[in-house]
């Protein structure tokens, strides 16, 4: 056999080191441990500070604004939660509530700057929760909630925040009442140095005691250096130092920059309704227009693809869940998602609008609606009956598997 190498350089090379090698491996082999030893990577370390699937806080101080309150809530450490996960600015979390016999989840924006959350001693989120009528997990917050008390929420959620790859360096912000809470987190950071671009935030509320945080957002205009702009809009009074009306293209256009910007919009979904025909009007790129979640579909009758006789219908639904099946009943205007939770099902949901897939069911038998502008699903997915029961309402008696096992 010929070699293809220089045998030469071997000569003087001692074999002696080697001769034991069997040996000694076979010694170390059998001083070992039975159990094999467990090894944690840093990136998967890191993944999950960043991504934890509950993190264990605790109310520790409580703003009450009459129409909103605001919540502090710290990491409690004595439940396992050292450190908040750090979050980028616009992101919202999920909190975990049992209201009487219903277990859910619902979603809210973390409304202040990421920095808090880095903060060693006190690790923090806050989230702001205003009054409304239709969100009976609202109420249930601002009934119930008082410091001291333990929260489970997720980490931190969602794709509502800058990046420069995507968006422009100006974004023109549009919030409606509460929706100013992830705008507000983005002004903070903004200043706070975390984030750099800049934000014009057009604030629309019907009059001027209705406007959140007003103090703390003309602080943080003034220590933004010009990044900042707060606009502020009331619909339903006049005053000096106020725009008057709704957030129309023209409003936009007089406070947008000249050239490229985005458009970013956060508040109820009558809001997103009007400006969809306003922002179409300012003709921009698509990649340009982001909204935020637009939250449980409750109105189902403003659909008109919605079949109107179908109104007071009551359907049996049955729930293949965790390996054990339930009939449940669920109203036409109702989601899957609701009727599990009203039943005493703990099903799995986070954004509750359609986009985060975390609900993701198969559906087995059975007719059902969903509204096109919150159906978040891929092509695949509604070609082989997977559905999000946040935003499904049934048309039919239906059965579903919330963990379906291949
Ligand atoms: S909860 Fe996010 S898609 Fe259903």
């Amino acid at each position: 056999m010929k070699y293809n190498y220089d045998k030469s350089v071997l000569k003087g090379l001692s074999v002696k080191p080697f001769l034991n090698q069997v040996k000694l491996r076979n010694q170390k082999i059998s001083e070992a441990p039975e159990d094999m030893p467990v090894s944690v990577f840093n990136a998967n370390r890191l993944a999950a500070s960043l991504h934890p699937l509950v993190q264990h806080t605790k109310i520790t101080e409580v703003t009450d604004f009459g129409f909103a309150k605001r919540f502090v809530l710290t990491a409690d450490p004595e439940k396992g939660t050292s450190k908040m996960a750090f979050f980028r600015a616009g992101q919202y979390v999920s909190v975990s509530l049992q209201i009487g016999n219903a277990t859910l989840n619902k979603p809210y924006s973390i409304c202040s700057s990421p920095s808090d959350a880095l903060n060693r001693e006190n690790s923090s989120y806050t989230l702001t929760v205003k009054h409304s009528d239709s969100g009976y997990a609202s109420s249930y917050i601002l009934d119930n909630w008082k410091e001291g008390d333990r929260v489970d929420i997720s980490g931190p959620l969602g794709e509502f925040y800058y990046q420069d790859l995507r968006d422009a360096p100006t974004v023109v912000a549009l919030a409606g009442g509460s929706g100013i809470t992830p705008f507000f987190s983005m002004a903070s950071a903004i200043a706070d140095g975390i984030e750099d671009f800049n934000i014009t935030i057009l604030y629309g509320s019907r009059k001027e005691e209705d406007i959140l945080f007003k103090n703390e957002l003309d602080e943080m205009v003034s220590r933004s250096d010009g990044k900042v702009r707060v606009i502020y809009v009331l619909s339903d009074e006049e005053k000096p130092g106020f725009e008057h009306g709704l957030l129309t293209a023209a409003l936009i256009r007089k406070y947008a920059p000249e050239g490229d910007y985005s458009i970013f919009e956060c508040g109820p979904k009558a809001m997103y309704r009007y400006e969809n025909d306003e922002v179409a009007n300012l003709e921009l790129p698509r990649r340009r227009v982001r909204q935020e979640l637009s939250g449980d579909v409750t109105d189902i009758e403003k659909y008109g693809d919605h079949p109107e006789d179908f109104a007071d219908k009551e359907f049996n639904v049955t729930v293949d869940i965790r390996g054990k099946k339930q009939m449940i009943s669920c109203a036409a205007g109702t989601t899957l998602l609701v009727a599990m939770e009203r039943a005493g099902i703990n099903a799995p949901s986070h954004c509750r609008s359609g986009k985060c897939g975390w609900c993701r069911s198969k559906l087995i038998s059975g007719e059902y609606y969903c509204p096109k502008d919150v159906d978040g699903r891929r092509a695949a997915d509604v070609k082989f009956n997977w559905i999000h029961p946040c935003c499904t309402f049934p048309l039919s008696d239906m059965e579903i598997c919330v963990y379906p096992v291949d």
